[in-house]
């Protein structure tokens, strides 16, 4: 049985007074049927994890080095972070690719320390909007997966078209599901029956009013959700959609 993962990305926002939105979310869905995660800012973590400690709710983190220690001034490794208290770190967002130009074979190694560490890493991968006008989504989401995903199955994917990341424009149900069933394909041939676990989010201006006809589509087991999880108010019918399916 897989299972299904509400996540929450807060990105660069967020200092200690908005703590209080997962005690908010909490109390909005005090037991909700599917898995819920917050990654947060690595500022956010120790915090965070002691407000929720004994709840049903995840803290991730967004980013890792590939070392597990060393000379690497300014950067967190993945088991500090879970020393913090993340239980998953996110890898290879679109921000990170394109901000820091993170590639492939950065966000393997990253994922591989996370799984070495004790994390489940969240690996993303999309096209961009020039990608998908030359009718190369299906392409370029098979080179991110093949380059991009450790040898050992235990991770989660999300698949973010840049183009729909906050900017309101979601993917089509029929794009979704199109790309979520190449994905689950791709798995299969690649981990046979280890990649049935594997739950694969949608990401990308998915909010309360697009959640559950989402969550409908065939292979998707969640969402990334990234503006729309800064909020109680805003996350938690999110979460009551994907505990409803
Ligand atoms: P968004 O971001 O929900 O604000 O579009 C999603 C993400 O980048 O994970």
């Amino acid at each position: 049985m897989r299972r299904k993962l509400a996540a929450g990305n807060w990105k660069m926002n967020g200092t200690g007074d908005a703590l209080a939105e997962l005690t908010a979310l909490l109390t909005a869905q005090p037991d909700p049927s599917c898995d819920v995660l917050v990654c947060l800012p690595a500022t956010l973590l120790h915090r965070a994890a002691e407000a929720v400690r004994g709840r049903y709710l995840k803290i991730g983190a967004q980013d890792c080095h590939a070392a597990a220690s060393g000379a690497h001034t300014g950067d967190i490794s993945a088991a500090m972070l879970i020393d913090a208290g993340a239980s998953h770190v996110i890898l290879g967002h679109s921000e990170r690719r394109a901000d820091h130009g993170e590639t492939d074979a950065q966000v393997r190694a990253k994922a591989g320390a996370a799984q070495a560490a004790g994390m489940t890493p969240i690996v993303c991968v999309g096209e961009t909007l020039s990608q998908r006008e030359a009718a190369r989504a299906l392409d370029v989401i098979a080179e991110q997966l093949s380059g991009s995903l450790p040898d050992d199955a235990r991770f989660v994917v999300a698949y973010e078209p840049v183009w729909a990341i906050g900017t309101g424009k979601v993917a089509t149900l029929d794009q979704i599901a199109e790309i979520h069933a190449h994905m689950r394909r791709l798995l299969t041939a690649r981990y046979g029956d280890a990649g049935q676990p594997v739950p694969l989010l949608y990401g990308g201006s998915v909010k309360a009013a697009n959640a559950a006809e989402i969550f409908a589509v065939p292979d998707v087991d969640g969402a990334l959700v990234g503006g729309a999880s800064l909020k109680a108010a805003d996350f938690a019918p999110i979460v009551a959609a994907l505990s409803a399916q």
